[in-house]
């Protein structure tokens, strides 16, 4: 294929992801089945593993790009992000309502209502159709450079080309009179700078989803989605943040150069969406107290089937030249304001407070409380997160407490009630030992992203025990039937079972015996055993319960490594060479397989018949001289073209990438070498030429 020829495909292919991916990302209308999409995609990628020059920052591949960074950057805002002043109140708005109408004597108020999104607000840059440069709120003056971090998202465009066909859906349906559709037939003409402001966020599925694997995988859950998304924005590692399900909406301008403004919100949202942005999908005009009342209310019976998280409605003056006339104070404009709605809340008595302790040794502080109703269900639990936050609240046991349930998200106490102390409630000292083994506990971090718990060290603690063996049960892992709770903690309790290696000694006659179990059951049980000896590779990996290993790493490493003997004999190097696979993974795997207790697990495995392959390897990337190993190629080779070089790589079993990351192995560079270079030589990857390369492909007297 010629370069010309290659770069019209590559354009056309990038055009159809990019139309693809809004369909799918900003109107939740998929217009491709996976399958379909994965080819497109591939071929996007194979054409720019053979012209790498394509792979562009704007190509639909790049939205994860580079290395971590060491910090961010500050970024001043051109126009300051400002904050909303806040109501609980109705009788508030309507006295907003009025000052505003004082203000602008005579004039007739139109204003619209916007759920107010419950996630990290940001201010995203294009410069000629590009975006360059996201950051967050920060104080409102400076926020942090989170370019990176908001380029996984793949509902904020790249690049802003003209809308597919099928984005021209009305905004919203209950303003269709006062809705300034965008300019039928070409896209709206894109400014020079357009800066676009929003929130971005955690679905509530989506951040289920990331709280279940983060549990499997031995990590601490987030507390609710906002601290979710804010964790995931300050992460420095955009491999991590491409990992978590943020979204994007927007609903603002910031700095605008080179063409005119829409002059209402209401036109902002379509001309927004128009431009390929996600914008709130259900929001109102009013032109009276009684139609903002309406809205407000409507808005709170629909807002829990939204998406994302509302805490409340954002009033806005809908045209932009009163609201010039209204103006701002240093805090937040005179011209909106944010009704917030009452969280589903109950208030109830603390009995006790427990201490749960994990599979990792986590020890976690749980309010036993007076059964209450909240959200529809009978709450006689709730997590108290840690021995900070509880400090931090003041929470004492026999205190009044406030329980809030957020979206999907396990009840917690959110603080005490006030007034309702009698000074008889005692203070809760976290216990020093595990409440389970009497082990001595200490404070460690994860390596995670949020803080440090107390931690039960022993790891033969029957909690920490019980917790292994129902996660290799689990129906994500080695899905044994019966393996629940309640059996397991028999299995433990009578001695039968210390480790999963026991599991697989275990004969009928002996679960049999143990309560609530019959013959009939425990040959089930042990049937399912049985099975489990077949599963692949990857399920077992995931099953041992590693520090940071959940599902998703482990189908990586079986699809890297061929056998658990290769994975447990790799060195913290080549384990950083998997996807998705970083130094702090790598090095909790490392440590768990050096472990000589682990080492005898493994062999007892291993003796009891258990399959150590993976059916998920690939074998093409072992095969070769050049197996596995990585290259970029960099300016003008004097003996060969670049497709000869990417085709005698592919042959040997290696691999040709677009661009230089630490997984790169060898930089193959020719005349005029470009940045890819420098680098190189930044990272300490190693640089060959054409010589040295023919010598490495195995050629006689290169
Ligand atoms: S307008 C000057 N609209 O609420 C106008 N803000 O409490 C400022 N927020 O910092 C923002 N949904 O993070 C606006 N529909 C919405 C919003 C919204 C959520 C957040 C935003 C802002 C905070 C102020």
């Amino acid at each position: 294929m010629t370069k010309t020829a290659a770069s019209a495909r590559h354009a056309a292919l990038a055009a159809e992801i990019r139309a693809h991916d809004h369909a799918y990302y900003v109107l939740a209308r998929p217009t491709i089945s996976d399958a379909a999409y994965d080819r497109l995609y591939h071929e996007l990628l194979d054409l720019e593993q053979r012209f790498p020059e394509l792979a562009t920052p704007e190509s639909p591949s790049r939205r994860v790009g580079g290395e971590p960074l060491s910090e961010f950057q500050s970024v001043t805002h051109g126009v300051p992000m400002l904050s909303l002043d806040n109501t609980y109140s109705r009788a508030e708005v309507r006295e907003f309502v009025g000052r505003v109408q004082r203000l602008l004597p005579g004039v007739d108020l139109e204003w619209t209502v916007e759920p107010k999104i419950d996630g990290v607000a940001v201010n995203l840059r294009y410069e000629g159709g590009r975006l360059t440069v996201g950051a967050t709120r920060g104080d409102g003056a400076t926020g942090d450079d989170v370019t990176a971090n908001l380029r996984t998202i793949r509902s904020v465009p790249l690049v802003l080309a003209r809308p597919h066909p099928a984005a021209r859906r009305p905004a919203s349906p209950r303003q269709s009179d006062l809705f300034e559709p965008a300019p039928a037939g070409p896209a709206p003409e894109i400014p020079e700078v357009l800066e676009v402001r929003g929130e971005v966020f955690m679905s509530r599925a989506g951040f289920a989803r990331l709280n279940a694997d983060r549990e499997a995988a031995g990590e601490e859950v987030f507390a609710n989605a906002r601290n979710a998304t804010a964790g995931s924005l300050k992460q420095l590692d955009p491999r991590v943040v491409a990992g978590r399900p943020l979204d994007m909406v927007l609903y603002g301008v910031g700095v605008i150069r080179g063409r005119a403004v829409p002059s209402s919100q209401s036109a902002l949202l379509g001309w927004l969406q128009a431009l390929g942005f996600r914008t709130p999908e259900r929001w109102w005009v009013c032109r009276s107290l009684e139609e903002l009342d309406a809205a407000i209310a409507e808005l709170d019976s629909v807002r829990r089937g939204l998406a994302y998280e509302t805490d409340g409605a954002v009033i806005k003056l809908n045209s932009w030249a009163l609201r010039e006339r209204c103006g701002s104070t240093a805090k937040a404009p005179r011209w909106a304001i944010a009704f917030k709605y009452a969280p589903e809340q109950a208030c109830t008595r603390l009995k006790a407070i427990t201490v749960q302790v994990g599979r990792t040794g986590a020890l976690t502080p749980v309010a036993e409380l007076e059964p209450v109703l909240l959200a529809g269900s009978t709450i006689s639990r709730a997590t108290l997160h840690n021995e900070e936050d509880l400090r931090r609240k003041d929470i004492r046991v026999g205190d009044w407490v406030l329980v809030e349930k957020a979206g999907e998200v396990i009840p917690a106490v959110v603080g005490v009630a006030p007034g309702r102390r009698t000074g008889t409630e005692r203070l809760f000292r976290f216990p020093q030992a595990c409440p389970e083994c009497g082990s001595r506990v200490s404070k460690d971090s994860l390596g995670g992203d949020e803080g440090v718990a107390w931690r039960c060290l022993n790891p033969d603690c029957p909690a920490r025990i019980r917790g292994r063996i129902e996660h290799w049960c689990c129906r994500g892992a080695m899905d044994i039937e019966g393996g629940g709770e309640v059996l397991v903690a028999q299995l433990v309790k009578t001695g039968l079972v210390t480790d999963v290696a026991d599991l697989y000694r275990l004969r009928v006659a002996e679960v049999a015996a143990l309560d609530r179990m019959g013959d009939k059951s425990a040959r089930n049980f042990l049937e399912g055993i049985e099975a489990s000896k077949q599963r692949d590779l990857w399920r077992l990996v995931f099953g041992l319960g590693i520090l940071h290993v959940g599902a998703g790493v482990a189908k990586s490493l079986g699809r890297h490594f061929p056998t658990l003997d290769e994975l447990a004999h790799a060195t913290q190097e080549r384990l950083t060479q998997v996807e998705d696979v970083g130094a702090v993974i790598a090095a909790s795997v490392f440590q768990w397989f050096s472990d000589p207790q682990h080492q005898r697990l493994i062999e007892r495995l291993r003796a009891a018949g258990l399959n150590f392959t993976s059916a998920l390897h690939r074998p093409a990337a072992t095969a070769g001289p050049l197996a596995g190993q990585t290259f970029v190629l960099t300016g003008t080779l004097p003996g060969m073209s670049r497709e000869t070089a990417t085709a005698r790589i592919e042959a040997l079993g290696g691999r040709v990438a677009g661009s230089v990351s630490p997984k790169t192995d060898y930089v193959l560079a020719g005349d005029d070498p470009g940045s890819k270079l420098e680098k190189a030589r930044r990272l300490g990857i190693r640089v060959i030429d054409e010589a040295e390369f023919r010598r490495l492909a195995g050629e006689s007297g290169a």
